[in-house]
């Protein structure tokens, strides 16, 4: 598999060296040529270039993983697509749910691979609670809730439902999935007009369960938290544990049958599973591979992606009508 890496700055690099390790980087692409500067030497088996459409010239180039500023990503991963290129592509592929819905159709008429990159997806503890939820141990889904807040980074770009929410979002929309009837968010621009700190941000389901997200970079804690609540159990990924990523919590209301009575609350026990700690960014490269091999459904990879563009218009439009 040849692949070819666009955008060397922050997280680029981390992307080129899994591909390299995993299949043939045979292209680095920026626009400073600083940064191919840097990497030239790392990756001498690699080709270079300031000019993106060089690389998509290369008719033995097999797939093109993007990594570069979000304005950028929906008219990148359009050309590679038009070009014949299977994509990885930093998430959000497109700030706009018609642009994505652009792009989901380009890769399927060609039935090429259009992968956003949702790392949070590939966490071991979220693959966890997806199978907690899958299997049934949780007994049904009423909500979840996710938490992300810290003080700072203080972003100027974006505020925070694009730069932490997508995070969530993903991960939510992918454990029950569903596409949410309701998408509603609240916010404030405390420091910078325009630019919202605190997000809250309320979804509801077809099906009756419903979720929420605090996101903040205006907050005491540090908290990288998701708490699904199931009838019969309640789990607990958290990102800022070392050893506990996931906790099971044998805990739920109950009604005796037999009688007419309140509902009583039953505590069980507390389980705490083994979570392997294997590289997130490293089983999201493999799916990616994986896929463009032929292995595993592409369309929906990129039709899931869509649904997070799609959830994330409509809460920006909720944000802004205040
Ligand atoms: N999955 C994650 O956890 C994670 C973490 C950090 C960043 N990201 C994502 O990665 C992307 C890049 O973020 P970053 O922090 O590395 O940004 P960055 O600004 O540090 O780097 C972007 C690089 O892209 C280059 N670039 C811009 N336009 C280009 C073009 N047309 N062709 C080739 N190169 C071009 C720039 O010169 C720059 O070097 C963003 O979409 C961001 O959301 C994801």
């Amino acid at each position: 598999m040849r692949v070819g890496v666009a955008g060397l700055g922050y997280w680029g690099p981390n992307l080129a060296r899994n591909f390299d390790d995993l299949a043939e980087l045979i292209w680095i692409s920026d626009l400073d040529p600083a940064r191919l500067t840097a990497f030239a030497t790392r990756y001498p088996e690699a080709r270079e270039t300031s000019t993106y459409a060089d690389m998509l010239a290369d008719e033995s180039l097999d797939a093109v993983v993007i990594a570069t500023p979000v304005p950028t990503h929906y008219e990148l991963a359009k050309q590679a697509l038009e070009g014949g290129k299977h994509v990885m592509v930093e998430k959000p592929p497109a700030m706009q749910a018609a642009e994505m819905d652009e792009l989901v159709a380009l890769a399927a008429e060609r039935d090429l691979v259009l992968m956003p990159g949702h790392l949070l997806l590939y966490h071991p503890g979220v693959q966890k609670l997806k199978e907690l939820i899958d299997g049934g141990e949780l007994g049904e889904v009423l909500c979840v809730y996710g938490n992300r807040q810290n003080l700072g980074i203080v972003r100027a770009n974006e505020n925070a439902l694009w730069s932490l929410g997508v995070h969530d979002l993903s991960v939510i929309l992918y454990l029950l999935d569903e596409e949410p009837e309701v998408a509603t968010a609240q916010g404030r621009d405390f420091l910078q007009d325009g630019v919202e700190d605190v997000v809250f941000c309320y979804l509801r389901f077809p099906s009756g369960k419903i979720a929420h997200m605090h996101l903040s970079w205006l907050d005491p804690h540090k908290m990288r938290r998701l708490t699904v609540v199931g009838r019969d159990r309640m789990a607990v990924f958290d990102d800022m544990e070392l050893e506990r990523k996931v906790t099971i919590y044998d805990k739920a209301p109950w009604k005796r049958a037999e009688t007419y009575g309140e509902w009583q609350t039953r505590s069980g026990d507390i389980f705490i599973p083994k979570i392997p700690t294997s590289e997130p960014l490293r089983l999201e490269c493999e799916h990616f591979l994986r896929l463009v091999a032929g292995d595993g459904d592409r369309q929906k990879v990129a039709r899931d992606g869509a649904m997070v563009v799609r959830a994330l218009e409509r809460l920006t439009d909720s944000l802004r009508a205040g």
